[in-house]
């Protein structure tokens, strides 16, 4: 707090008054997590070596016609099932403490369940993470991202009541043979997207185009999923193992449209992040009231005889509630919304349920993903958080810029990591317990239906060589000085 004031009076921390005093550096605390992150399937490739059998990614991209936009795949993407040690060498460079990827659960378990184990896929990961500990850099693990075993959709996949203890028995597998080295868990990445892009959306896999059931039922599975691995967690492996355990939550920042009134803003976030942050980290648990009124009468209104959004038992409420050490925060843009005035004629669907309309800012700087970038989002977001759910431990699990050309000398993406950092820093002197931040990505990858016609990474991969040379963005220099200083220069 102190140093805040300092900052905006200007009296800044040597006490003369200096102008440059203004611009001191500003100090993040003592072993702040810096980090980059990536994922299985949009940086391994590899996807039927060794062993490996198909993910519902596999599937999804080998469609044709193609649902991804330039009709490429992951199969082999930036190949760090063979350059891993590429990988490390310039997670080194960068200086980052902590390394956030992803296993892929048909690359150690093909058939999605314990009853055959890949051993070469288990090597893999063994090797990375054993390289990662002699560089000093900790390994943050996400179990899910995205990428369900082929044979397990077949069962039903999200979709099937039996799709959570899957995911438990999973976990347990992963505990027992990467939890000793391992102190970081993510169970699922983004569950939201998940729901809504697999299934209401259908741009993601499965595929599936049913908006005004399966999201909420998938949703629901995903939950009791998650609280499964963590409950197990802290069962049997904590008081050994030591790690924490928590979950990466994806959400925009909302702002009022003209006109609008705050309460839309609420219900956009209850809605968005709400629908998963709430049953796991407010007192009460449970899904926010205002979805469960709102889909509840919607659904009556629409001639069904049950709400499209599952309940919980006493039980499940108690069960999931508390079950993260953290929450992994996940954003990239701030969208404009508006009251949607009549949603139940437009049928049944998780967006109309929200009865929000989002709309772009003119004014505002538009990505090629289509998202907008408003300097102060972060920072909203995390008050948000803190009120909402009395301040819980939070890591910025994502957050970063994505280009359309490759260029070396991203500009754009400094000036959106270095508000951010800003963002995190501030939230911080405001009492928010913020206590890493990862940059969406180490290097460009496969962006899922985008394939590679985005570019996220701080470093460069030149997809046309065999050897999938990465190299190093000006933004890689520019974060390497922040994780060196600990600090973002003033
Ligand atoms: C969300 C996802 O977790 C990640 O896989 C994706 O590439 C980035 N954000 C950018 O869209």
């Amino acid at each position: 707090f102190f140093s805040w004031v300092f900052f905006y009076t200007g009296e800044g921390a040597t006490g003369d008054d200096n102008l440059e005093s203004w611009f001191v550096d500003k100090e993040f605390p003592e072993g702040f997590h810096w980090g980059v992150a990536t994922a299985a399937y949009q940086i391994e490739g590899a996807w039927n070596k060794d062993g490996k059998k198909e993910s519902i990614w596999d599937e999804f991209a080998h469609r044709r016609p193609s649902p991804i936009k330039d009709g490429s795949t992951g199969d082999d993407a930036c190949m760090s099932y063979d350059f891993y040690k590429s990988d490390v060498k310039i997670l080194q460079q960068l200086g980052v403490r902590v390394y956030r990827f992803s296993i892929s659960w048909s690359r150690v378990l093909p058939d999605g369940t314990t009853n055959s184990v890949n051993e070469q896929g288990v090597l893999y990961y063994r090797n990375l993470i054993e390289q990662l500990l002699s560089n000093g850099i900790e390994p943050m693990v996400t179990l899910y991202h995205w990428d369900l075993p082929l044979a397990l959709q077949k069962k039903g996949g999200w979709l099937s009541k039996d799709s959570a203890k899957w995911f438990e028995d999973y976990s347990r597998f992963c505990f027992d043979t990467f939890g000793p080295k391992v102190k970081l868990w993510v169970t699922l990445n983004e569950p939201w997207v998940v729901s809504v892009i697999g299934f209401e959306k259908g741009d993601h896999a499965p595929g599936v185009k049913d908006p005004g059931v399966s999201p909420y039922i998938v949703a629901h599975h995903l939950l009791l999923a998650h609280a499964k691995a963590y409950r197990i967690y802290q069962q049997h492996y904590r008081k050994l193992q030591k790690g924490l355990v928590g979950i990466a939550l994806n959400t925009d920042n909302f702002k009022a449209a003209s006109g609008s009134k705050r309460d839309v803003v609420d219900r956009a976030f209850q809605f968005h992040l709400g629908w998963f942050a709430h049953p796991i980290f407010s007192k009460e648990g449970n899904y926010p009231g205002i979805m469960m009124d709102r889909i509840a009468m919607n659904s009556a209104m629409q001639g069904y005889n049950y709400s499209r959004l599952p309940s919980f038992n006493l039980d499940e409420i108690q069960f999931i509630k508390g079950s993260a050490d953290f929450l992994g925060l996940n954003s990239y843009g701030t969208t404009l919304v508006s009251d949607d005035p009549d949603t139940v004629k437009r049928g049944p669907s998780y967006t109309n349920d929200s009865k929000v309309i989002k709309q772009a800012n003119p004014y505002w700087e538009t990505t090629p993903m289509g998202w907008q970038f408003y300097p102060d989002a972060l920072k909203e977001i995390l008050a948000w958080i803190r009120d909402e759910y009395n301040n819980p431990p939070v890591y910025v699990t994502e957050t970063g810029f994505p280009d359309d050309k490759t260029m070396l000398e991203d500009r754009a993406r400094i000036n959106f990591l270095e508000e951010s950092i800003r963002n995190v820093w501030e939230a911080i002197q405001y009492g928010s317990a913020v206590r890493g931040f990862i940059v969406w990505s180490l290097m460009d990858n496969f962006e899922w239906a985008m394939g590679y016609s985005v570019r996220f990474g701080l470093y460069e991969v030149d997809f046309n060589d065999p050897k999938r040379t990465r190299t190093p963005r000006m933004s890689a220099y520019f974060y390497q000085n922040v994780t060196q200083k600990n600090a973002l220069s003033g």
